[in-house]
């Protein structure tokens, strides 16, 4: 346990400042001597991953910030598929190149994405046609108010677009997450990044072949400078009405529109950013919106939380006067209780 740790480091946006407590939990013993801590303290527990989709607030965390640092990953064969069950504090990619080894199915559109397993399904991760959801069996849980075990299933799990119940139900600590996935083939190539590869002539048949092909389009808008940070996508793409998006595409006929299956209608951010608003590349002092995609949000060294913060919201509030929709922030605020 240290005090006033910088938080920092443990985020890639690089920004932010202090937890008032730092525990690294290797253990679930651990993480139960983390609960009952700050149960005695009366402070808040909140839970860390890899830091990957997190924003710091530059006054910090007044409360015990517990990193999850169980990592084990098993297999286990149930029936035709194959369950991995690993601790939530391993790596995305880890599994993603694991499964690819055992030549398992589910998750190799989901290839690239930094993070943990615990916060790959907090945040339900999407990309390529794919999200966690899919492939998602159970995860078993700590309540951090009772300290009492709970299995969450995929039913009670919730999972929607980037959300799910441990998003909404954060007294719930993950600490290990299992997935069915499938030794058959079922290549899911349709989005159109992995379809145009795809008909360029590049083989999409196995999990490994997938996995080159979507770090490839991934790598393409990466690496950034080791002088910046950010947390991927900073807002989610808008769900709206039908109605809505009927209006939009009259004004804007090229704006990607992707049905739902309620009938409302998703429609691409990056876009509006890019054509609609001419924002890519926008800055304000050492914060900008990427060049490559501008739904991300870079950081420079030296760039503070409320300066990120602050140019989110002026980004919003452009999207809302040339379209009327409120946008949505996809990056957590670390330590909002
Ligand atoms: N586009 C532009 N200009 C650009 C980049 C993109 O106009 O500079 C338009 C293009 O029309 C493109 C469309 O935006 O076809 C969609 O772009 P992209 O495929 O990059 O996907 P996205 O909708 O911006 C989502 C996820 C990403 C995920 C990708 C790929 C969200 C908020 N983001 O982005 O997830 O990797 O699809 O499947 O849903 C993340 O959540 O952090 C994340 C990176």
């Amino acid at each position: 346990m240290k005090e006033r740790v910088s938080l920092a480091p443990f985020t890639t946006f690089g920004v932010g400042g202090e937890a008032r407590i730092f525990i690294e939990a290797r253990t679930e013993e651990e993480i139960q001597e983390a609960i009952t801590y700050a149960r005695e303290c009366n402070l808040q527990l909140y839970p860390l991953g890899a830091g990957s989709n997190l924003l710091v607030p530059d006054a910090g965390v007044d409360g015990v910030v517990l990193k999850i640092m169980l990592d084990d990953i098993a297999f286990e064969n149930d029936g035709d598929d194959t369950l991995i069950i690993a601790d939530a504090g391993a790596r995305w990619e880890k599994i993603v190149d694991t499964a690819s080894e055992h030549e398992l199915f589910g998750i190799e559109n989901l290839a690239g994405i930094p993070g943990t397993i615990g916060g790959a399904s907090v945040q339900n991760i999407g990309a390529y046609g794919a999200e966690l959801a899919n492939t998602f069996e159970y995860a078993d849980c700590i309540n951090k108010t009772t300290g009492a075990h709970k299995r969450i299933t995929r039913t009670e799990a919730a999972f929607a677009y980037r959300t799910s119940f441990f998003k909404t139900h954060r007294e719930f600590i993950i600490t290990r997450v299992t997935l069915r996935l499938s030794k058959h083939a079922t290549p899911n190539i349709t989005y159109p990044d992995l379809a145009r590869v795809y008909e360029a002539g590049t083989p999409l048949r196995t999990p490994s072949e997938i996995i080159i092909a979507v770090r490839a389009i991934r790598a393409k808008k990466f690496p950034l400078s080791i002088e910046e940070g950010t947390a991927g996508s900073f807002f989610k793409n808008p769900v709206i009405s039908r109605e809505l998006a009927d209006s939009l595409a009259l004004r804007f006929p090229d704006l990607p529109l992707f049905p739902q299956e309620d009938g409302s209608v998703k429609i691409s951010l990056a876009w509006l950013l890019d054509y609609a608003l001419s924002l890519k590349g926008f800055s304000i002092n050492k914060v900008r919106l990427y060049e490559k995609q501008p739904l991300i949000i870079v950081a420079r060294t030296g760039a503070t939380a409320t300066e990120v913060s602050a140019f989110a919201d002026e980004i919003a509030k452009r999207v809302f006067a040339a379209t009327g929709i409120v946008i949505e922030r996809e990056v957590e605020t670390f330590g909002a209780k």
